[in-house]
């Protein structure tokens, strides 16, 4: 098998570390499993015992790795690592999983991001003798700390050496059979967190990990080295000095991330939504009675002097921008862009000090929008972060931050935390009309009452959405579905196509309605399903009328209209096959109601395929690589 180019067999996975007193082996495993979302391909572990180094790994989910470990008796032990990996090209097979060991097997390593000048790596170290036997780039972290080994003192300053010869985004453990009391990592524009425990220490990809053993958490800055001690822990930058390091405490517990009787996280995170969306909304008026956003770190005059917002975000976070530029550009009349974060730096964007950038992101990892965060502050923009994860890497880079409070979200596709998205814009908008003036202050909290009565709407939705679970199920063997929308319902419909595709790996499509007539009808055929969202009668002009013009047109021509929208409605009851009640809700906030339905339609249908709806397949919850 060829070589792969650089960076082609790179992973954006999940990484556990552990020192304590427990048996490393099964609190590994345990993080693992609570971190499988973020990569499914294959999994890992190392742990040191006796001074020697055991290590195991499959392709494949990590209940392979389990029925492998069962196979043999494992030493006890208080130091381990493990990974689970998502593969971006190459085979995900047994010796491309992490961990990685040096020619000596005193070293095992695990990685999540790419190294980039891994080839000119390789080709040093096999010039120098090193035999490597996978086709990753992570195995030359192995030899090269086999290198270093030899002239620096210890794990950690063999670990600070080489990631100076790094490119490219990393995090990095290491265990070492002659340190056999501690573990290492690093991190370089990709997440790593420590758990602080009582005579134990944690290093994970995300706070999951440990968040059963303790709920404090210590934030590792870029360029961070961290070696971890059952009674202490140690963070130097690259260089060896002592960092700084902020310690916080996780306001979530255990629980949060499990299942609570749910066959699966999708089903519950669906159910949890009522809630994140009440959360995200607590504590956002002050005493004067105005809108109050505390980490908003932007002064007010900063905000007058803006003249462009660009929005910028991957994804179902995407589809929240687009749908915020609705209501942003109407009650602030500042002009608003929204653009997918990949496709951002590349195309020169016209950016400058009065241009406000807001990167929205679930995970707060996504390097395509972190890259363009970092791109717009080169530009000195100011950039505004929308995250659900406290302290992860794009609020850091950002100068200011909104914290949506949807809890984990373990699920890979998004789904309360598109909701509390679409809320946390509703909030930002407000604001800067709010400072600009654009609306008056008893504006601003009629809006704020219309947001504080959404969860009750859509706990309304999901206790009447078993007529959805049934469509679903009608449609298993269907090969394509539509999506239309106009307004707000455009990117509605664009989020339901999304939802689709990645859990019923379904051909979907959405359009906006508009556009049917250029082209998209000829696609119209007896018996297509097509999804149609309605905005309210009462909302923007001639929009609701049109878009029922455009149910009669496809109908017409065969298709099986699925129509959602809101209770009452009696104009689309004639040429809906099937209709979806939403209840009432503004047009600018309908979004939060009609999108819903369209999560239990994918969910419900991808159950009724036989599908995981928790790890769909080629997908992982956070792309930490480009
Ligand atoms: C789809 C989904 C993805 C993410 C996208 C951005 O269900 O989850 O499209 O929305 O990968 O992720 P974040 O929001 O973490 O930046």
């Amino acid at each position: 098998m060829g070589r792969p180019a650089p960076g082609t067999l790179t992973v954006m996975c999940g990484i556990v570390g552990y020192v304590g007193a427990k048996p490393a082996l099964s609190v590994v495993i345990d993080g693992l499993r609570r971190l499988e979302y973020r990569g499914y391909d294959s999994a890992g572990v190392a742990v040191l015992a006796d001074d020697k180094l055991a290590t195991a790994k499959r392709a494949g989910k990590l209940a392979n790795l389990e029925a492998a470990l069962a196979e043999r008796s494992w030493p006890e032990s208080s130091v381990g690592l493990g990974h689970t990996r998502w593969a971006t090209h190459g085979p995900p097979n047994d010796p491309n999983a992490h961990p990685h060991v040096d020619c000596t097997g005193s070293v095992a390593v695990v990685h999540n991001g790419i190294i980039e000048n891994f080839a000119a790596l390789r080709t040093w170290l096999e010039g120098r003798g090193h035999e490597l036997t996978s086709e990753t780039d992570t195995e030359v972290v192995a030899h090269l700390l086999e290198e270093e080994l030899h002239e620096a003192g210890g794990l950690a300053e063999a670990m600070r050496r080489i990631c100076a010869r790094l490119e490219g985004a990393f995090t990095l453990v290491a265990v070492h059979s002659e340190d056999p009391e501690t573990v290492v990592g690093a991190r370089r524009n990709s997440p790593l967190v420590v758990g602080r425990g009582d005579g134990e220490n944690f290093l994970a990809s995300d706070v999951a990990a440990f968040i059963a053993h303790t709920r404090q958490a210590v934030e590792l800055g870029q360029d961070q080295v961290v070696e971890l001690y059952r009674d202490r822990i140690a963070v130097t930058d690259f260089h060896g000095s002592p960092a700084p390091a902020r310690e916080y405490h996780v306001d979530w517990d255990a629980s949060a991330a499990e299942k609570g009787g749910y066959e699966y996280f999708m089903l519950k995170e669906i159910a949890e939504q009522p809630r994140a969306v009440a959360e995200t909304l607590l504590g956002r008026v002050g005493e004067d009675g105005t809108l109050t956003l505390d980490e908003m770190r932007l002064s007010d005059d900063e905000l007058r002097d803006i003249d462009k917002i660009v929005i910028v975000a991957c994804g179902t976070a995407y589809h929240a921008g687009l749908i915020a530029k609705y209501a942003i550009e109407h009650w602030c009349r500042i002009p608003c862009e929204v653009e997918l974060a990949s496709e951002f730096r590349y195309r020169d964007p016209i950016l400058d000090r009065s241009t406000l950038v807001i990167a929205i992101s679930q995970s707060g990892e996504t390097l395509d929008t972190l890259m363009a965060v970092n791109y717009a502050r080169e530009q000195r923009s100011r950039v505004l972060a929308i995250c659900n994860v406290n302290g992860s890497t794009i609020p850091r880079a950002s100068d200011a931050v909104l914290y949506t409070h949807a809890g984990p979200e373990v699920g890979v596709a998004a789904t309360k935390t598109f909701l509390t998205q679409l809320v946390a814009c509703n909030l930002v908008g407000l604001y800067l009309a709010q400072v600009r003036g654009t609306k008056y202050g008893d504006e601003v909290i009629a809006v704020i009452h219309q947001l504080a009565a959404m969860p009750e709407k859509v706990e309304q939705v999901l206790g009447t959405v078993a007529p959805v679970r049934a469509l679903a199920g009608s449609l298993a063997d269907a090969k394509c579905v539509l999506f239309l929308g106009r307004h707000v319902g455009y990117p509605v419909a664009l989020e339901g196509a999304l939802k689709l595709k990645e859990l019923a790996y379904m051909h979907a499509e959405a359009f906006a309605a508009g556009e049917l007539k250029h082209g998209p009808i000829a696609l119209i055929e007896d018996g297509l399903p097509v999804v149609v969202v309605v905005p309210p009668k009462r909302g923007r002009g001639p929009l609701h009328e049109k878009i029922v013009s455009n149910i009669q047109e496809i109908r017409a021509r065969g298709a099986r209209t699925i129509v959602i929208a809101e209770e009452g409605d009696d104009s689309v009851v004639g040429y809906a096959d099937t209709l979806i009640a939403v209840p009432q809700a503004p047009t600018l906030l309908q979004p939060l109601v009609s999108t819903v339905p369209l999560q239990v339609f994918a969910c419900e249908l991808a159950l009724a395929k036989g599908h995981d709806v928790d790890r769909p397949r080629n997908l992982a919850k956070s792309v930490t690589v480009e």
